[in-house]
């Protein structure tokens, strides 16, 4: 915990409470109220946690303003162009890039750990066959408390350790294999003599009938997007996880609370909701018409894949995306797609409008990801799907993290209430 430099005080009906002040490595001060309620009897109030930092951290820092994103201190696109995924988990997890032979033996303990216990297979075929990906991995996930018995002991660091290996090694499995299940194929087993990435492009789209061997320009932005999602800092999904760690349930169960937050729209559903809306769209031409509709304050339509809570210039992760895009679609042939050409035009168009720069709403990551995904051949079922797979790491670093910190103490927040006070219970016959 940082040392308290300076005070603020705080004033209520002639009293005054002095409140310690921290100045974080990075990032505005914070104001510590945990004393607050015991020492002046009020709570403070903050509907989406906008002001409120629920704890200390020292993996994944972002300045919004400035559209930087570092995990461990080093910027995302350096990570992005330099690295891949898995010296990236590594660093996510450990706190320092791995050396040589580090990185040796992580790379080959999570290869080790891709395959699902067999009898997972019956528990993937007793969802219906149109069951949502998103819907099979936070019930298979969680399923894995059932399978892993020998890894659900939060108080052992043995085990902590690999539920984490586990957690990271699985998830493409367990996505690819929601993916088979959806469109009626054989499952792929995981293939260890293939990266991280190219594994799980194998297990989507090879079949049994004959050989698939994945493009490594594929591989490679797969691995991108992977690296791009890995971490966020206190999202939505990572504080959902620390709020589910914080009874002290097993990290399985944790982290499928954490695909379920992930699941909706405003979060990781948004590439999905992009590529939907770009869909409904249709063609460049209809575009003036859903721009007008995302400006109307009467209307609830957003542009999906545009604004974010904390980028409020540009997201850093969008722009190594962006690129990316340009080389799968470069490579796919895709120009004439015609939700890709409506997508490029959005884009223009948009960043054009002053209701979009003025608000400052830009494409984020999901608007260009959701375009490479689209072009290599994922439905847009997976896109939310394979975004979890990729935050996986993020969310056990800051599970393990959050285990490690001796101030680690049940989530209880409290509420403003402006209900009815206490009143007595009306008989039926008198209402
Ligand atoms: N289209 C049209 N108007 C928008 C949009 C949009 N996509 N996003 C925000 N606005 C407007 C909003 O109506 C408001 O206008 P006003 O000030 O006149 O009331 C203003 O911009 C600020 O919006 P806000 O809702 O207060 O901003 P927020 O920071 O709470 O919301 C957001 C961030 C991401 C939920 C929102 O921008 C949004 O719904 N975007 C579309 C969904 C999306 O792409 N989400 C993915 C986020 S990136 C993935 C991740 O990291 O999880």
């Amino acid at each position: 915990m940082a040392e308290s430099t300076k005070n603020a005080t705080l004033s209520i009906d002639g009293k005054s409470w002095d409140l310690p002040i921290y100045s974080p490595t990075a990032g505005p001060d914070v104001i510590d109220i945990r004393k607050l309620y015991s020492d002046a009897g009020v709570f403070t109030y903050d509907p989406g946690f906008t002001s409120t930092a629920s704890c200390d951290s020292t993996i994944t820092f972002i300045d919004g303003a400035k559209g930087e994103l570092l995990h461990r201190g080093y910027p995302i696109d350096q990570l992005a162009g330099k690295s891949h995924y898995l010296e990236v988990c590594y660093l996510l997890l450990y706190g320092e890039l791995p050396s040589a032979e580090q990185l040796e033996i992580f790379e080959s303990t999570i290869t080790r750990h891709t395959m699902l216990h067999e009898q997972m297979v019956n528990f993937f075929r007793g969802f219906r066959r149109d069951a949502h990906p998103m819907a099979v991995m936070v019930g298979v996930v969680g399923a894995m408390s059932a399978f892993y018995h020998d890894s659900t002991d939060i108080s052992d660091p043995y085990q902590r350790e690999v539920a984490s290996h586990r957690l990271i090694a699985k998830m493409p499995t367990i996505a690819a294999w929601a993916y088979k299940y959806s469109v009626g194929q054989p499952f792929v087993y995981p293939r260890n003599d293939l990266s991280y990435a190219a594994n799980f492009l194998h297990m989507c789209f090879a079949v049994p009938a004959e050989e698939y061997v994945v493009d490594p320009i594929l591989a490679r932005a797969m691995d991108r997007i992977f690296t791009l999602h890995a971490d966020h800092e206190q999202n939505a999904s990572t504080s959902t996880v620390r709020l589910a760690s914080s009874s002290g349930a097993n990290p399985f169960a944790c982290v499928a609370a954490g695909i379920a937050c992930l699941w909706g729209p405003a979060h990781g559903g948004a590439n999905q909701a992009c590529l939907e809306m770009l869909k409904e769209i249709g063609t460049p031409d209809q575009i003036p018409e859903y721009i007008a509709r995302a400006k109307d304050k009467n209307d609830p339509f957003r542009l999906m894949g545009f604004g974010h809570r904390v980028y409020k210039n540009f997201d850093p992760r969008a722009t190594v995306m962006k690129q990316s895009a340009d080389e799968v679609l470069d490579l796919l042939g895709v120009e004439n797609n015609p939700i890709l050409a409506t997508a490029k035009e959005l884009e223009k168009q948009a960043l054009a409008d002053p209701y979009f720069t003025e608000k400052k709403l830009f494409p984020n990551v999901d608007f260009y990801s959701g375009i490479i995904l689209e072009a290599m051949g994922f439905p847009t079922s997976m896109f939310t799907p394979i975004f979890a797979l990729s935050r996986t790491v993020g969310w056990v670093s800051q599970w393990k993290e959050m285990l490690n910190d001796p101030q680690n103490k049940i989530g209880r927040p409290r509420q403003l209430y402006l209900g009815n006070t206490q009143r007595d219970y009306v008989d039926i016959e008198n209402r």
